[in-house]
């Protein structure tokens, strides 16, 4: 069903030899007992599926949260994102966005790059102006009101 990099037999290709593209970008709470050891896991497990199956991205997790950005062909990034709504290591997922397009992949070499957020507020913040569905700003408002309340700690790359 798909060559060796995940793309559909049969994918249209413009005349420009871009790819139509899905993307799903979406943040999501860690649950208890998520540790820096279980994330580097995660992103471990992550390269090897998503370099079999043609996806790339990018992951922030700070103070508890995820962000994650995934693109690739429709059926593995529909496949992924139904995993990531079973997988009970997070939760409160909140999708930010989700389209397809014909365009160049915005992160090409990353099968999934782990980056730093010193500070995940304000990638959730920047969410929350661009969004314009009311449940998505209720949801990422209230994450937010916890971060701000909770004892805050740093968790970066070690
Ligand atoms: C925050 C988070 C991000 C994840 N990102 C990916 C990813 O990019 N690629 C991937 O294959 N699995 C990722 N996973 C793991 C998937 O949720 C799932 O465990 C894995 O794809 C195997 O799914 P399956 O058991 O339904 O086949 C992630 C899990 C979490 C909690």
């Amino acid at each position: 069903m798909f060559d060796e990099y995940g793309i559909p037999r049969g994918a249209e290709w413009d005349e420009a030899g871009l790819l139509t593209l899905h993307h799903f970008v979406y943040c999501s709470r860690a649950s208890d007992g998520v540790d820096e050891a279980e994330v580097g896991r995660i992103v471990e497990s992550a390269q090897r599926h998503n370099l079999a199956r043609g996806i790339t991205g990018v992951m922030v997790f700070g103070s508890g949260v995820f962000f994650q950005w995934i693109e690739g062909p429709a059926v593995p990034i529909e496949k992924l994102i139904a995993s990531l709504y079973r997988d009970p290591r997070h939760y409160d997922i909140v999708s930010l966005d989700q389209s397809e397009e014909k365009r160049e992949r915005l992160y090409p070499n990353w099968d999934m790059e782990r980056v730093e957020a010193d500070d995940i507020r304000i990638v959730l913040q920047d969410a929350l102006e661009s969004s314009s569905n009311k449940k998505n700003k209720e949801t990422l408002m209230r994450i937010l009101k916890q971060i701000d309340s909770g004892p805050l700690h740093s968790l970066g790359r070690s």
